[in-house]
């Protein structure tokens, strides 16, 4: 051996050094991958960070990500990168799944190099398994221009490492996203608990009580308009029993609004059609001056399936969602009332068809601080004479009584929709 040979040797165990100390180097990063995603991403935040690490640990020339389908159980591409790849991905994905070699993949819960069936030129490529112990989240699918041969076992050690941490992460997101769904299904279900509560009591409270107010309080605006009449009246005492009266008045509306939760429940049901009666609505209040400067668009959807419901609870309904979008649009603007059948929807019964009625106006929109309360008996950003802060509570139990859900999204200056909907016959 001369000393030539030698230094070759050492020259090759060196670089044999340096590649087991970059190979250790590379595991470490990846194990402490987990810590570095945010699992409260969405999941192309953290695919992003996982396809950084795939490019490091192999010369490759796209990569593509599929996800399982929580519903239809199927393999959905997600990402593509570059973009371009993604028809071909697709059909070479369709393509591996048809020989089999897809299922095998998925069963061995390890990394494997397939040979392309769709991709020309030779392309090897690599499909990594995203499977956890529970389940099979996706496959991963890397294009190289490297030879099958050329591929090193470090290389493929590195990828399954790399799958095995894409999978928890993406795990746990999946879990995270779940979580905070049922967090808000839950939530929602309480405020509307706690709502139907308050009108039940509310209810309660004033079938009695309402008809005891409403009495004398006729003969008191009897005796108050008597006294108006009267001749020879000083300029205070008739201002005094003006006042006098507009608060009889007030009080009269608020009791009368009362009265009505207590026969919203028990209201007859008919067949109703919900077009009609929007239509006939507007016609009643086409001619209120006061909103002419208003533009109301309808788009109603026909064939329409009618309801079961109380006609005249919900044109009260109807004349609340319409006068609260006028008052909030004292300057004028539009009001967009539309209709159609709903899609099912897991949130509202999957399996009952629905009809969903929109109201949208271009008004002031409502406060963040304020939107929990407008539901609630008594709330109301208007002035005494105009407000009484029941037209939503009573509209909530009057939808609630026909088995439908109202909602409210609104921005400030933007405006607010309101959203009904009610199941069909
Ligand atoms: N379309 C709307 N745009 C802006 N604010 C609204 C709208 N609808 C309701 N609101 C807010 O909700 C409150 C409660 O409405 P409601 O129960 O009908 O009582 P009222 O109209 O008598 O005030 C209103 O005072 C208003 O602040
Ligand atoms: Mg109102």
């Amino acid at each position: 051996m001369t000393t030539d040979d030698s230094e070759k040797d050492i020259a090759v165990l060196e670089k044999g050094y340096q590649a087991v100390l970059e190979f250790i180097d590379q595991m470490e990063e990846i194990s402490q991958l987990q810590d570095r995603v945010d699992i409260t991403g969405n999941i192309n935040q953290i695919w992003n960070i996982f396809l950084n690490e795939i490019r490091n640990s192999i010369r490759m020339e796209a990569c593509a990500l599929f996800m399982v389908d929580e519903q239809t159980h199927e393999f959905v591409l997600k990402n593509a990168s570059p973009s371009s790849m993604g028809i071909a991905s697709q059909s070479e994905l369709e393509h591996q799944i048809e020989c089999g070699m897809f299922s095998w993949i998925i069963r061995r819960r390890k990394p494997a190099l397939v040979p392309s069936l769709a991709l020309k030129n030779n392309k090897t490529i690599i499909m990594l398994p995203l499977v956890t112990a529970k389940r099979t989240l996706g496959m991963v699918l890397v294009v190289t221009g490297i030879e099958e041969s050329a591929i090193t076992q470090e290389n493929m050690k590195l990828l399954a490492m790399l799958a095995k941490q894409c999978s928890l992460v993406m795990e746990n997101s999946l879990l995270y996203d779940r979580l905070k769904k049922d967090h808000e299904s839950l939530q929602r279900a309480q405020k509307q608990i706690l709502q139907a509560e308050k009108l039940a009591s509310i209810g309660r409270l004033t079938t009695g009580a309402s008809h005891e107010i409403l009495n004398p309080l006729n003969i008191l605006s009897g005796y108050i308009q008597l006294l108006a009449m009267k001749e020879g009246l000083d300029e205070r005492s008739t201002r005094y029993l003006a006042i006098m009266s507009e608060q009889a008045e007030r009080i009269s509306r608020i009791v009368n609004g009362l009265y009505q939760f207590s026969q919203t429940s028990g209201a007859s049901m008919d067949r109703v059609h919900v077009n009609a009666l929007i239509r006939k609505v507007f016609q009643l209040f086409e001619h209120e001056h006061r909103y002419d400067h208003i533009r109301n668009v309808m788009d109603l959807q026909e064939d329409l399936p009618a309801i079961d419901g109380n006609a005249d609870s919900l044109t009260q309904v109807m004349f609340t969602l319409l006068s609260n979008a006028r008052d909030a649009m004292p300057r004028g603007g539009e009001l967009y009332i539309s209709t159609r059948k709903a899609l099912p929807d897991a949130s509202i019964g999957a399996d009952t068809e629905w009809v969903e009625i929109q109201f949208r106006d271009t008004g002031h929109g409502i406060p963040e601080d304020v939107i929990d309360k407008i539901f609630d008996p008594f709330f109301t950003t208007k002035t005494l004479k105009n407000g009484t802060g029941l037209g939503l509570s009573i509209s909530y139990g009057i939808i609630q009584n026909h088995g439908g859900a109202i909602q409210v999204k609104s921005k400030v200056n933007e405006g607010t929709t309101v959203t009904i909907r009610l199941p069909c016959s």
